[in-house]
């Protein structure tokens, strides 16, 4: 596949554009489609996996905002190989969440591909592979970011789901374990040689988890390394961030996690300003009280009333942020436990807004 060469150098800025009538003329690259193998997405913004968050209700609100590929969370290959019954509820996938990737975790060749054929038999559209979770429990485990230093298992865990499946399989590593360890080109090289259509990359190590500065700049070598796309991720927030990131890592695409929680409609700001250079407003209060309220019917109707509300509580300080009412909404929130108290808990904020 042809590499797109969109880094530093390569791509002339805003400024450099030509710019006529004061729009600018020509279509700006860094927004495009990318193909994981036999998929295309129809651009290359999209949802980042994230436990406990990235279920059903949140992924198909995350299409609606634009993703163009909705990961799911990471899940035990084990647990599906066992046929864990809440691990296999995670598995049912909604036509308005399309494509969904769903990830998977373990550390067995055999169970892994095994749990992938499963979930493709769920009618996932990909299968992604955990390489990156810093979580000691999963790493105890020999699994997660744990396969970063054993290239051993990282290839035969690939190749036996590349053998196993028909749809495309994607990894997500982290760009190494410490800060300027670069472990990131080889695996991906690696992963390129096992059949994988596309690499993840988180540009933190293993070592921060999921704060600090993400290292944009040190993905470049993986970019270089692998004639499959290459996908960053960390530390995108806000659209411009994204231009930064793609224009600095040559990453393919982006993959956005924690800025799309309570705001799924940034994946179409992001497109819209690489398209355009335009910045869009966020969304209102008004508008984020909707889609919550969305959300929460959802959450209610996928996991059963209790259990999806409950699950929603951790999500609604992302959404409901810079509320002028936000400490009480968020106290009466974690107090509720069923539609009709969130649906007068909607109304009575909504009547705050008129
Ligand atoms: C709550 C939470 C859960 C996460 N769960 C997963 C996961 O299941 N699989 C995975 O590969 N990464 C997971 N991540 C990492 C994210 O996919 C992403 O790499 C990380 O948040 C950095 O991106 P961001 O800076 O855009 O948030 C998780 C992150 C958070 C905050």
């Amino acid at each position: 596949m042809e590499k797109l060469n969109v880094g530093v150098g390569l791509v002339p800025t805003r400024n450099e554009m030509s710019i006529a009538g004061g729009h600018e003329v020509r279509p700006y690259v860094l927004s495009h489609s990318i193909r994981l193998g036999s998929l295309a997405l129809a651009h290359n913004i999209i949802l980042s996996p994230m436990v406990g968050v990235t279920d059903a209700p949140f992924r198909r609100l995350c299409a609606r905002g634009g993703s163009a590929l909705m990961s799911g969370e990471m899940l035990s290959s084990q647990a599906i190989k066992f046929q864990n019954k809440k691990t296999l509820a995670l598995l049912k996938f909604y036509p308005d969440e399309r494509p969904v990737s769903s990830q998977i975790m373990g550390a067995e060749p055999s169970v892994m591909a095994e749990a992938a054929k499963i979930v493709e038999n769920y009618g996932a559209d990909v299968i992604d592979v955990n390489a990156g979770c810093p979580v000691p429990k999963i790493v105890k485990t020999k699994s997660g970011s744990a396969l970063l230093k054993d290239e051993k298992r990282f290839a035969a865990i690939l190749s036996a789901i590349v053998q196993a499946v028909k749809i495309p399989v994607t990894v997500k590593i982290r760009i190494g374990v410490r800060e300027n360890e670069y472990l990131a080109p080889a695996l991906a090289k690696l992963a390129e040689g096992c059949g994988v259509a596309a690499v993840i990359v988180h540009a933190r190590p293993v070592s921060k988890r999921h704060s600090g500065r993400p290292d944009w700049e040190g993905l470049r070598q993986t970019v270089e390394a692998v004639n499959i796309p290459v996908i960053g991720n960390g530390g995108v927030n806000i659209p411009k961030d994204a231009e930064d990131f793609l224009r600095i890592s040559g990453c393919a695409g982006v993959s956005v996690g924690r800025a799309a929680i309570g705001d799924i409609w940034i994946f179409n700001r992001i497109r819209h300003y690489l398209e355009t250079g335009e910045e869009q407003s966020p969304p209102l209060e008004q508008e984020k009280l909707e889609v919550l309220w969305q959300h929460a019917q959802w959450a209610a109707e996928f996991f059963g009333e209790r259990t999806g509300l409950l699950r929603l509580r951790k999500i609604v300080p992302y959404y409901v942020a810079g509320f002028p009412n936000a400490a009480t909404f968020r106290s009466r929130a974690n107090k509720i436990a069923t539609l009709r108290e969130w649906e007068e808990l909607i109304e009575d904020t909504r009547k705050t807004f008129i």
